[in-house]
């Protein structure tokens, strides 16, 4: 398994650009099983999750042409198979997107329950139940959720009542909506930058999608859907990775092609927190640690528009260098915290209790061999390892490989000492598919 090492202390100081959202480009690229024209996504990242998405179209028929790196053409004219495998399932939860887009056209779809992962128990039992409400029949079969449309073949529009915020949930139903018959409402929906961005392909194949970024969802099924081309939206979980790194070692980053308003709360409380942010336009920030240090903020995670889950691990490895107490409190996903015993292990004095971490900073961080234990967690170690003094060994990175873009070459590029230590494939295969990765 490949490993970081990082020596620490090195202000980052130059230019990153962001590229675009994994979390946006998975969905969009389930869209296209609705329809058998040709769906060009520009600006899809480079990382693992898009490559096991991109298997998963493979495998059910669809063809994928990436006439240049970070674009997609995906024509899902012939599909063969309905189903998302245990195997693919397993390593990235969100292949549970095929569901809603499969069973929308085709009628049927068969998808592996996820199981248990890293950071806790994450049931779909809500992308089910919406689906039922839309006149789907789900069963349970040998793992697997084996779901089929009613018998004229389409799904019936209908109200569907999330009971919790669920981003891929909404998405799902989104999709499935899109082509049946009547109108469809999701109340209590998920308001994420990444559900308006798939609205917004999905209305440019001919869908009729009201309401996206807020909590109310008004769809008009229509019969098909065409080919269509669209540019996927920066990432704003590496913006606020970045935004952190540079106030994490003391340095000046600008960040280049983000969206500045999609990380609203984040940058305000990293203001409050010390960290200077200056929005230079529509598309660049440029921060940097205000004199006077860091001062310890609390934070609890929650839907979006509010501080984003993603970003807990990374807040957390700031706020040890932050003077006072802060306390972070995660309330979407339980198990969130596995970061912070590692980062004990440099010297970090954080307290867990219940869904609450309390952090006392500032504390000098010490380099160690660490773990990486999912991929925010793998950010955050990074972060803490670039503000550490001495030699921190990163193993099991290819949780942070999921989710971010080269992150070694774009830290390296402004200053960060890290290399990545490649080892024996034999193990490597062997090992990271038997480990449960989802995020
Ligand atoms: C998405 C993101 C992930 C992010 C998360 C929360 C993608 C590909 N992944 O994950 O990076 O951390 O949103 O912002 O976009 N839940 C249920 N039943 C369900 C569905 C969800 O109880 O059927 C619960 C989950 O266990 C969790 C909460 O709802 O406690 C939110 O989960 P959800 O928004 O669905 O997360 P994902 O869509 O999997």
């Amino acid at each position: 398994m490949d490993r970081f090492h990082i020596r620490g202390g090195r202000a980052l100081k130059g230019l990153v650009r962001i590229s675009g959202a994994k979390n946006s480009a998975l969905p969009c690229m389930a869209a296209a099983i609705l329809t058998p024209e040709t769906v060009t996504l520009h600006n899809v990242p480079y990382v693992r999750d898009i490559i096991t998405q991109r298997r998963l179209l493979e495998d059910l028929g669809a063809t994928v042409l990436t006439p240049e790196l970070r674009t997609h053409k995906i024509t899902a004219a012939h599909i063969e198979l309905f189903e998302a495998p245990y195997e693919l399932v397993k390593t990235m939860r969100a292949s549970v997107l095929a569901l809603g887009p499969l069973l929308a056209r085709f009628g049927q779809a068969k998808v592996s329950l996820p199981g248990g992962c890293a950071i806790g128990t994450r049931p779909i039992d809500l992308h089910l139940r919406g689906l039922e409400v839309l006149g789907a029949q789900v069963s349970l079969e040998s793992g697997y959720v084996v779901a089929r449309a009613p018998a004229s073949g389409r799904l019936r529009g209908a109200e569907v009542n999330f009971d919790k915020v669920t981003v891929t949930g909404t998405e799902n139903l989104m999709m499935a909506a899109a082509l049946a018959e009547g109108q469809t409402i999701l109340n209590n929906a998920a308001r994420e930058p990444e559900i308006a961005d798939l609205a917004e392909l999905l209305n440019r194949m001919g869908a009729r999608v009201r309401g996206a970024g807020t909590s109310v969802i008004k769809i008009d099924g229509v019969e098909g859907l065409g080919g269509a081309e669209h540019t996927i939206i920066p990432d704003r979980i590496e913006t606020g990775t970045f935004l952190i790194a540079a106030a994490i070692t003391g340095g000046e980053l600008e960040l280049k092609d983000c969206v500045p308003e999609h990380s609203g709360v984040l940058i305000a409380k990293l203001r409050e927190a010390g960290v200077e942010i200056e929005e230079i336009n529509r598309s660049t920030l440029r921060a940097r640690c205000r004199d006077g240090g860091l001062k310890a903020r609390d934070i609890m995670t929650e839907p979006h528009p509010r501080f984003p889950t993603d970003m807990q691990a990374q807040y957390m490895a700031l706020m040890t260098q932050a003077e006072g107490r802060s306390t972070i409190t995660e309330t979407i996903f339980e198990n969130r915290f596995m970061h912070a015993s590692e980062m004990q292990r440099m010297g970090a004095r954080i307290g867990i209790e219940g869904h609450t971490a309390i952090v006392e900073g500032p504390t000098p961080l010490t380099g160690a061999r660490v773990q990486a234990s999912d991929l925010r967690a793998s950010a955050c170690l990074v972060l803490a390892g670039l503000a550490a003094e001495g030699e921190t060994v990163i193993e099991r990175v290819y949780h942070i490989d999921r989710g971010y873009e080269k992150i070694e070459d774009k830290l390296r590029k402004v200053g960060a000492d890290i290399e990545r230590i490649r080892e024996s494939v034999a193990v490597n295969s062997e090992q990271e598919s038997s480990a449960p990765v989802i995020a």
